[in-house]
């Protein structure tokens, strides 16, 4: 791997290691296992999440659950693995009986959601659910937007309804099928789109940077 490689992999791994014992919010206290995330460190695609379930929390992986199951079918509908993308969440950490992260809890975490952002350095992330999307586009409604892309910094985000929601309402369920299957034309829009690609290599470098001060 190159160097770059390297250190996005070393970022990962750092943030996974701070995770585990992070006390910044309330979280940590239903924590039995964080969840930092999981895939390649030069993933062109991110998935985002809310926050860790009951079967997250037992084995630290993102979506092993039902909702997880489900996504892996998403995936396969456009003929792709999970192997071949990285998962997270907004929380690394689960909710007590999965009720929905807070403000404080959310703004608490989003700083290790960034930093994997940036050593990822994926063209496309794809928000599951609206406090994924919030991260990203803080005043947009689900409803107008799913399946729809948008240019935040240089990358394309694209929102989706959350699998675990999806699953328990068939409309919405066939509404996540149909975005998925828009998901590989918006992938390949996103591949000619070099100055964009470039704009969020700036921002890396510029980060670098001022982490030498
Ligand atoms: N739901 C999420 O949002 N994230 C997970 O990791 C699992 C279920
Ligand atoms: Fe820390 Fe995030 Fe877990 Fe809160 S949810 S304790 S901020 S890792």
């Amino acid at each position: 791997m190159n160097p770059e490689g390297n250190l996005a992999q070393d970022t990962l791994k750092e943030v996974a290691k701070e995770v585990a014992v992070c006390t910044r919010c309330a979280l940590h206290h239903s924590r039995k296992l964080a969840v930092p995330g999981e895939g390649p460190a030069d993933a062109a695609i991110m998935f985002i999440g809310e926050g860790p379930g009951f079967h997250e929390n037992e084995q630290g992986r993102p979506f092993v659950g039902a909702a997880g199951k489900f996504l892996e079918e998403l995936l396969a509908s456009i003929s792709m693995k999970r192997s071949q993308v990285y998962i997270g969440n907004v929380v690394k950490c689960r909710p007590p009986s999965n009720r929905d992260p807070l403000p404080e809890e959310l703004l608490a975490c989003s700083g290790y959601l960034e930093r994997q952002i940036q050593a990822i350095n994926p063209r496309v992330i794809v928000t599951l659910g609206r406090y994924s999307m919030a991260h990203f586009l803080p005043n947009a409604k689900i409803s107008d937007v799913h399946g729809q892309s948008m240019n935040v910094k240089g990358r394309l985000v694209i929102p989706m309804y959350h699998p675990a929601a999806a699953l328990h309402q068939q409309s919405l369920k066939s509404t996540i099928q149909q975005d998925f299957l828009r998901l590989p034309e918006l992938i390949a829009k996103s591949a000619s789109l070099p100055e964009q690609v470039e704009a969020a290599t700036q921002e890396k470098k510029d980060a670098k940077q001022l982490s030498l001060f």
